[in-house]
């Protein structure tokens, strides 16, 4: 295995919002085909596709119920040979989601489990007579009762998400398999869902209750066999050109080190959540006030705690987490602070994703019943938490941390649909109403847009040695309104320099490189004569002095040798 995805940048695609190429209302693979060279001129070297299988979708394609085939609303595994074998002629990775943890109740597997315990696939989930305690974290308890085999199983997501039963090397087996399958196909790797829950602890304990929806998870998080298990499907991608990423959700920077770091390697990179926590208490749904303070203490964390040893996951936006701007940056100031989040992450060290969307500022959408939303965990948590709020707030709150806020139809233009479907057909879910001034058709002719400003950065970060591997060091860690790294290798220093605060704020440079000579490489807001934003090599060269201000927002990459 090789460690080319270090140099890369990849797209997510979320499919049935991305792009409707047949006309029905719902993206798919015909849409996604049209749309690589979008992709590719945008920077990005590659693709994750978010599960586009044959799935009841209770939970949006992470309940699978085929893992060797399309979902007939994307297409069909000969369509998506094409779209693979575009992507590559094109210079683009494409890595799948690989859902092991559960499959759905649809899936022929459980189908037959659930006959009765002599049957070849009786024991590939986990069935017991009586429940623990367990809650599942989409809905309710973790236990469903099932009439035919007259037991109870596990889910710890939604009731139509049964969890495989890991310890079962038949499953095993099988995971194996559909990741032959894929590899063999050629996609280019895995982002590997829930990884860090696959494997549960012997006799399924009580778990102590102290918060809803993660009782019992003391009891599967890193469970006893957690790496034996991603070492033996290691094992199969060590076969093939490929990287896994793994999906680590509570995962701490001890235990994520375990899987990323040494000779028991498991994974090459994972996604953590620290960092998505600077507005909540570990769940969207508990909303507190942005802080930046947890939000750079948990990057900081990462970097180092990976410096030389791992490789950071870098992201802000996924299909599981609200619109960043409308978290972490301002929707009154939406352009810059747009782009400042771009600058504070995609610089610093680690592979970046950008979720469909994020790139041109899309925002979290506002529906007025409940009824309206489709995700099954934003529906469980509105009866689930802050019950004795009034309906409005309990909206709000839903709006502010709801999946579905990101989930959006793609706002590709400013016309009908917003472009993601013809006009007079009724896309699957609202499109936001923001499209006519937040869309990809006005950024691309608009050289001053987010847009412009993500493909900057991602060029400026493949130019540069020291953007990709340079080490990390935070400056002023504790200052609440600016985020401010730098990054250096050999004699190239960057400075990255962003601003959270909605005023004006003084602008200061750490002692140590006061009075350097630096050029400004990127900004946000014009300087000077001419916008850094279109930077070239050898204007905008500045003596770095704790002088001015940093406007709303507003973020500035220098460069300097020493
Ligand atoms: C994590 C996925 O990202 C999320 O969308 C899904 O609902 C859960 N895992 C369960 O598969």
């Amino acid at each position: 295995m090789s460690d080319w995805y270090k140099k890369m940048a990849f797209y997510q695609i979320w499919i049935r919002s991305f792009a409707d190429g047949n006309g029905d209302g719902i993206g798919d693979l015909w849409g996604v085909m049209d749309k690589l060279e979008y992709l590719k001129d945008l920077g990005v070297d590659g693709i994750w596709f978010s599960p586009i299988y044959p799935s009841p979708n209770a939970d949006f394609g992470y309940d699978i119920s085929d893992y060797k085939n399309i979902h007939p609303d994307y297409g069909n595994l000969e369509l998506f040979q094409r779209v693979l074998k575009k992507a590559h002629a094109l210079g683009l990775k494409v890595i799948m989601d690989l859902v092991v943890n559960h499959t759905s109740d649809e899936h022929p597997w459980f189908l037959e489990s659930r006959k009765g315990k002599d049957n070849p696939y009786s024991d590939y989930y986990i069935w017991r007579d009586q429940p623990n305690n367990w809650d599942s974290l989409f809905e309710g308890k973790a236990w469903e009762y099932d009439e035919t085999r007259g037991q109870y199983y596990l889910h710890l997501f939604a009731k139509k998400q049964p969890d495989l039963n890991m310890d079962n090397p038949k499953v095993r087996q099988e995971v194996e398999d559909i990741m032959r399958f894929w590899l063999d196909m050629g996609v280019d790797g895995f982002r590997e869902d829930v990884i860090n829950f696959i494997s549960k602890r012997e006799g399924l304990p009580n778990g102590v209750p102290f918060l809803p929806a993660v009782n019992g998870m003391m009891h599967y998080k890193d469970g006893p066999h957690i790496y034996e298990y991603n070492r033996q499907f290691r094992k199969v991608c060590e076969g093939y050109d490929c990287f896994q990423i793994g999906e680590g959700p509570m995962t701490t920077l001890q235990s994520a080190q375990k899987y990323l770091c040494g000779e028991n390697k498991c994974l090459d990179m994972m996604f953590s959540f620290d960092h998505m926590m600077a507005d909540c208490f570990y769940t969207e749904y508990m909303h507190r006030p942005f802080s930046l303070l947890k939000f750079k203490k948990a990057i900081s964390k990462w970097q180092y705690g990976l410096a030389g040893k791992g490789w950071n996951a870098l992201y802000l936006e996924n299909h599981d987490h609200p619109r960043i701007i409308s978290r972490y940056g301002s929707e009154i100031f939406h352009k810059q602070s747009g782009k400042m989040l771009a600058a504070c992450y995609l610089f610093l060290q680690g592979t970046p994703f950008i979720y469909q969307g994020q790139e041109i500022g899309m925002t979290n959408i506002r529906l007025g019943k409940i009824e309206h939303y489709e995700d099954v965990s934003s529906k469980t948590n509105y009866h689930r938490y802050h019950v004795k709020d009034s309906t409005a707030r309990r909206l709000y709150r839903i709006h502010l941390s709801s999946r579905d806020s990101a989930r959006t139809p793609m706002q590709w233009d400013e016309g009908p649909n917003a472009g993601f479907c013809p006009e007079g057909v009724k896309p699957w879910f609202y499109v936001n109403h923001n499209h006519p001034g937040i869309n990809v058709q006005r950024q691309q002719q608009d050289p001053d847009s987010i847009l412009q400003f993500y493909k900057t950065c991602l060029r400026l970060r493949k130019q540069s040695r020291c953007l990709i591997f340079g080490d990390y060091k935070e400056h002023f860690p504790k200052d609440p309104e600016v985020f401010m790294y730098e990054r250096s290798l050999d004699n190239i220093h960057y400075l990255i320099v962003c601003s959270f605060a909605r005023l004006a704020i003084p602008f200061r440079v750490p002692k140590a490189i006061e009075g350097k000579m630096a050029e400004l490489v990127l900004g946000n807001y014009e300087h000077g004569k001419k916008s850094p934003h279109a930077g070239k090599s050898g204007d905008n060269v500045v003596r770095l002095m704790s002088t001015g201000f940093l406007r709303p927002y507003e973020c500035r990459v220098y460069r300097w040798k020493s």
